[in-house]
């Protein structure tokens, strides 16, 4: 079974946390750490869900150096991770070297998927950090990059699904947050998508939080979204 579903656990405790995994089924989804959680709880954490036999997407998002970068996504390969993350824009050299480092981990290395840009940016703010392109052309040129280092896939957004799987081919992972369903209130994303349509534009995995997080039944949540998604 695929298990498209991300479950994002955006909370600031352990109990909150658990509480959440106690509802819902790792033979149904995956779930995702991401900074709030990592910080509060620690790599132990980490490491106790994967125990519990959840598939998780460590979402840190590294930007650095490259040999710091790679030593980072190597201590978390060691957590038994799933999937990892790393900015892009850290350059060719970064990715490529992130990437040797997890293969010597052999086949049951975590996937390496690259952040490109952050959907919270507007081409107003990258050419005030000196990128006189449109979002969109910045988005292509990173993933071209991301392609290039040989990772695994990029995150994008449902609006830049589309025109990602057209330009990158079957091969390359597309991992996409802002998923909502009709009565989902939309929160503070902007732009939302269908779970059906997000599949239908060549997702492969949908990050999906407070629609199942703050649902009064995360696990009947879970269920309407894997229905949606397996049509
Ligand atoms: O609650 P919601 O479904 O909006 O959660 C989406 C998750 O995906 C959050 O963890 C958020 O940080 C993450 N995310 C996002 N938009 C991006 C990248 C990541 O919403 N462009």
């Amino acid at each position: 079974m695929k298990k498209p579903i991300i479950i994002a656990l955006d909370f600031d405790t352990e109990q909150a946390a658990l509480s959440l995994l106690e509802q819902v089924d790792p033979g149904l989804c995956r779930v995702k750490i991401g900074k709030e959680l990592f910080t509060a709880c620690g790599p132990q954490f980490v490491h106790r869900v994967v125990k519990e036999g959840f598939d998780v997407f460590l979402d840190l998002k590294f930007h650095d150096i490259p040999n710091t970068v790679s030593a980072a996504v190597m201590r978390a390969a060691d957590l038994g991770v799933w999937m990892i993350n790393l900015h892009a824009s850290g350059g060719l050299g970064m990715m490529e070297q992130a990437r040797q480092s997890l293969e010597r981990v052999g086949e049951e290395r975590p996937l390496l998927i690259a952040v490109t840009v952050l959907t919270s940016l507007v081409k107003q703010d990258l050419v005030a950090i000196g990128l006189n392109c449109e979002p969109q052309d910045q988005v292509l040129r990173l993933a071209d990059l991301a392609r290039k280092a040989r990772l695994d896939g990029v995150v994008c957004s449902a609006t830049e699904t589309a025109f990602l799987r057209h330009e990158t081919g079957q091969d390359f992972l597309l991992v996409t947050p802002g998923i909502r369903r009709p009565e989902d209130a939309s929160g503070d994303q902007r732009r939302v998508t269908g779970p059906a349509e997000a599949m239908a534009n060549g997702s492969d995995f949908l990050v999906v939080g407070r629609p199942i997080t703050r649902a009064s039944s995360p696990r009947q949540a879970l269920q309407d979204f894997i229905t949606a998604t397996s049509g």
